[in-house]
């Protein structure tokens, strides 16, 4: 790589990304406001405490490809890259403030005027600022935005503590760009984690960060939970999570994490409202685990106002178990989702096959018609069938490829895809004339949804 790179903020983040890349033989500009960071650094005196920091900063001084300054002009004027690892603290109501990062990135914009660069965003950001200052970059350089000065989000994972072997060992390197030349850049800069780096969508990368460190922060809550709720009868908290995590299939994996279908069946709701309970009685406050059967109920809520949104008098739904291919029908969220439209006077006629063909008590037909209850409601042989008619197609479980066949055959009917197949799997020319109701919907992020119903 033939890059001279300027880290823009040296903080955590910023400081950790040039000492590595100095240290790697890069020529590096390190940029800060703070004068007393800038000299530090240039004595080889690392301005955070991390294990192995120094040594990088002492190997990019020794090569002559560490060099600290104030003067950020002159550095991106001799730089092809800006990686901008400024501060983005949280607002007192919780916004991230972004004020740095457009600072830098305008400062930036001037001062490459006349060379090609990129500017890459490090820091975490709010949602919608990639777009946010794409429009700031274009009303500074004019046309030269997307073609001179391109635009890349990067966002960053280290951990401090770990910081260096962090950066210098990445797990995943998530790029975001609409800029060719930025992508080309980026690719050069990561060649040795190839294996590792993933191309997204802007809005994706800004999301990604945020939800990464909510993932943990939720996960830490959670343990912490289970420890409050074990204690008062003696169950050793940490034998209980370390079982926990041994299971790699369903507990520390990807499973369950793919957004759709609201959980149901025999076990879950069960087996948390007795954890919620076990809380209440010892008085012991679990606000995690006492939200989960509300965060549930809150997104069948959700696909129930999405499909009453047209005023639909026939709905049909293609899948009614409480998961695909199961032919249990307890505690199914789409039969939740069934009697909430037939409530609000709607004939729904539902198909799944599983459940159909089952013939074991309490499962099949018999429990559906039990669990539907209501007249409105009733189940059909066939999918074909039950979307005869239909003014919204509900596909509660993943379209199979008949089904999707059958829903062609009615184009023109939205279709509310809970399992989000048809939006992420189906060849978009094979959807053509398939109207989806994009109930996960793609408002950007950082446009405030419209009160009236986001979604459409
Ligand atoms: N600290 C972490 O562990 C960590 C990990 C991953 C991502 N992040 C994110 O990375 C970003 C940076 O985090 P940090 O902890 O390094 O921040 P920090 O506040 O420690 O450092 C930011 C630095 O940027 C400098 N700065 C601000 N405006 C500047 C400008 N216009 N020009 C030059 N320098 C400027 C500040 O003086 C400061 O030294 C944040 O968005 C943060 O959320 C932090």
């Amino acid at each position: 790589m033939n890059f001279t790179i300027t880290v823009v903020g040296l903080g955590y983040v910023g400081c950790v990304v040039a000492a590595t890349l100095a240290a790697q033989g890069v020529t590096t500009y390190a940029v800060d406001v703070k004068g007393d960071v800038v000299r530090a650094l240039a004595r080889g005196i690392a301005p955070i405490d991390e294990p192995e920091l120094a040594a990088r900063i002492g190997a990019g001084l020794a090569k002559g490809a560490l060099r600290p300054t104030e003067d950020l002009a002159a550095a991106v004027a001799a730089s092809d890259l800006s990686l901008v690892c400024v501060g983005t603290p949280v607002g007192p109501d919780g916004h991230l403030v972004e004020t740095d990062v457009l600072v830098a990135c305008e400062a930036i914009a001037r001062a490459a005027a006349s060379r090609d660069h990129t500017i890459v965003i490090r820091s975490t950001v709010p949602a919608g600022l990639h777009d946010h200052v794409s429009q700031r970059l274009r009303d500074a350089v004019g046309s030269a935005f997307g073609d001179r000065l391109t635009l890349a989000l990067n966002p960053e994972f280290l951990r401090e503590g770990s910081a260096v072997h962090d950066v210098e060992h990445p797990e995943l390197v998530v790029y975001a760009t609409r800029h060719e030349a930025a992508a080309a850049r980026l690719e050069a800069l990561y060649a040795e984690h190839k294996d590792r780096l993933v191309r997204t969508e802007p809005g994706n990368a800004e999301v990604l960060k945020l939800v990464a460190n909510v993932w943990h922060a939720l996960k830490v809550s959670f343990a912490n939970e289970v420890a409050r709720i074990a204690a008062p009868s003696g169950v050793d908290a940490f034998a209980v999570m370390e079982l926990l995590c041994r299971d790699k299939r369903l507990n520390t994996s990807a499973a369950y994490l793919r957004p759709g279908l609201p959980f149901g069946g025999a076990c879950l709701t069960k087996d948390v409202s007795s954890l919620a309970f076990q809380a209440r009685a010892r008085a012991v406050n679990a606000p995690v685990i006492a939200s989960i059967l509300p965060s549930n109920s809150a997104h069948v809520e959700h696909f129930v106002r999405a499909v009453l949104r047209s005023g639909p008098r026939r709905v049909a739904v293609v899948g009614i178990g409480f998961k695909p291919g199961a032919a249990d029908v307890r505690d199914s969220s789409p039969v939740k989702l069934v009697l909430a439209l037939c409530e609000a006077g709607v004939e729904v006629a539902v198909a799944d096959s599983a459940v159909l063909a089952a013939r074991i008590p309490p499962l099949g037909i018999l429990a559906l018609r039990a669990a539907l209850g209501d007249e409105r409601a009733h189940a059909s042989p066939s999918i074909a069938e039950a979307i005869q008619g239909a003014d919204v197609i509900v596909a509660a479980h993943p379209c199979t490829e008949d089904c999707l066949a059958l829903v062609a055959s009615r184009p023109r009917v939205p279709i509310l895809d809970i399992a989000g197949e048809l939006t992420r799997r189906v060849d978009p020319h094979a959807r053509a004339g398939i109207e989806v109701i994009e109930v996960l919907a793609r408002v950007p992020w950082g446009t405030p949804p419209d009160p009236r119903g986001a979604g459409r």
